[in-house]
């Protein structure tokens, strides 16, 4: 969509995979979709460092409603858990130089059962800009999936019309996909900034290598719809959460920044052990992520299946000045030592120096001549996460 938003991929936080629909702040104080869990989250955005990072917004998911509209019909937060309401809190999210981010439905229902849009849209659309909301996720339970590609650009005009600027999180191709039509990805990449391409993701190392999967055997219809202004979104980071070790946060990590995603973490900020805030922290990964180039990486190489899930696969994306980021992935309960020539990895035979991106330490750690192998060890359920920059004979 061209309004000007996510030249690059979109960063930030949502709340559904960590705090789902959690309403019951007497007995979750902590962990109840509140205006205190997105202010205390948008402190720690700023004070642990990850909105300098490039975290940019806040997003509340499904479960801010009231279940009914008001008696003018207008969509009301839930006077409970937002007593100051979505102005105040989108104004606090907006003085710590965060942007702020709303779930709505594009059905008569949200997900969880929550009033939908469908009917009122021009009132909503106003509702939700009177807020202030600079990202709306807009979901798609409780709708006719054959009508979306038309409705979905109608009410992105009626974003459009309000005359702010409103980054547009679709997921019209997601129920297209899973009810098995074929969505019209140039009109979807034409109307939305970003859009869910499958299945939610949930917190366990099977669920990312389920939707790696998917998105790798899809890959051919989507990557060349990803580009500035518009980019398919495998869905929210688990990185920090209970469901991935260390090692799998990283694989995921990196697959993401290979495939020109949106990073939006879903995870406790106060409560984030150093080990995986450090990988979302990670200038050097997040910068494969943003690249300007803006183009989508490819999964370029798999070992023979001979499992469910291949055994080893290697992720390519090309990035800006000839460099290229590559992501070695082991799917394998314990480490391997693993060899590859450069057709394999899908490079150019060019001499290249390399960077070790989850361990930087002293810049450059090796080279490769076009003749040579590269041979890595990586961890179990783990990844080598490389940098190749062309280096000109001396
Ligand atoms: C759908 C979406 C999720 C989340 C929930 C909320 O399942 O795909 O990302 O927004 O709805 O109910």
């Amino acid at each position: 969509l061209d309004n000007g938003l996510a030249l690059t991929p979109p960063m930030g936080w949502l709340s559904w995979l960590r705090f789902g629909c959690t309403i019951d702040c007497d007995a979750k104080p902590k962990e109840c979709i509140s205006e205190n869990l997105i202010k205390r989250t948008a402190d720690l955005m700023v004070s642990e460092g990850y909105r300098d990072a490039g975290y940019q917004y806040i997003t509340i998911d499904d479960c801010w409603l009231e279940k009914t509209r008001d008696p003018e019909g207008r969509l009301v937060a839930d006077r409970r858990r937002f007593p100051n309401g979505m102005k105040a809190l989108s104004d606090y999210v907006h003085s710590k130089g965060l942007q702020f981010g709303m779930y709505e439905d594009y059905g008569t229902k949200t997900c969880e059962g929550y009033p939908g849009i469908k009917g009122n849209e021009l009132f909503d659309a106003d509702s939700l800009a009177s807020w202030g909301i600079d990202y709306l996720k807009l979901d798609g339970c409780f709708a006719d999936v054959h009508g979306m590609g038309v409705g979905y650009p109608a009410f992105g005009q009626l974003l459009n019309a309000t005359g702010r600027p409103i980054l547009y999180a679709c997921s019209w191709p997601m129920f297209q996909e899973v009810n098995g039509l074929h969505p019209n990805y140039s009109a979807v990449a034409e109307s939305c900034n970003i859009w869910r391409n499958w299945v939610d993701i949930r917190n366990s190392w099977a669920s990312v290598l389920s939707v790696m999967k998917w998105i790798g055997n899809h890959q051919d219809k989507l990557a060349s719809f990803a580009g500035p202004g518009h980019w398919n979104d495998p869905d929210m980071l688990v990185v920090g959460n209970s469901g991935l070790t260390v090692d799998q946060a990283q694989v995921q990590m990196a697959v993401w920044a290979i495939l020109a995603a949106p990073l939006m973490m879903s995870v406790d900020l106060a409560e984030i052990q150093p080990e995986f805030k450090q990988i979302l922290l990670n200038r050097a990964v997040i910068a494969v992520n943003q690249d300007k180039l803006g183009k989508q990486g490819l999964r370029v190489w798999r070992s023979k299946i001979t499992s469910r899930h291949p055994h080893q696969e290697i992720w390519h994306r090309e990035l800006t000045e000839g460099a290229h980021a590559l992501a070695f992935v082991n799917g394998l309960t314990h480490a391997v030592t693993v060899t590859y020539t450069h057709e394999e990895m899908k490079l150019p035979p060019l001499d290249y120096d390399i960077q070790d991106l989850y361990n930087l330490g002293t810049g450059i750690n090796q080279s490769l001549k076009p003749n040579e192998t590269l041979t890595l060890r990586i961890n179990p359920t783990g990844v080598k996460f490389y940098k190749f920059k062309y280096s000109p004979q001396k």
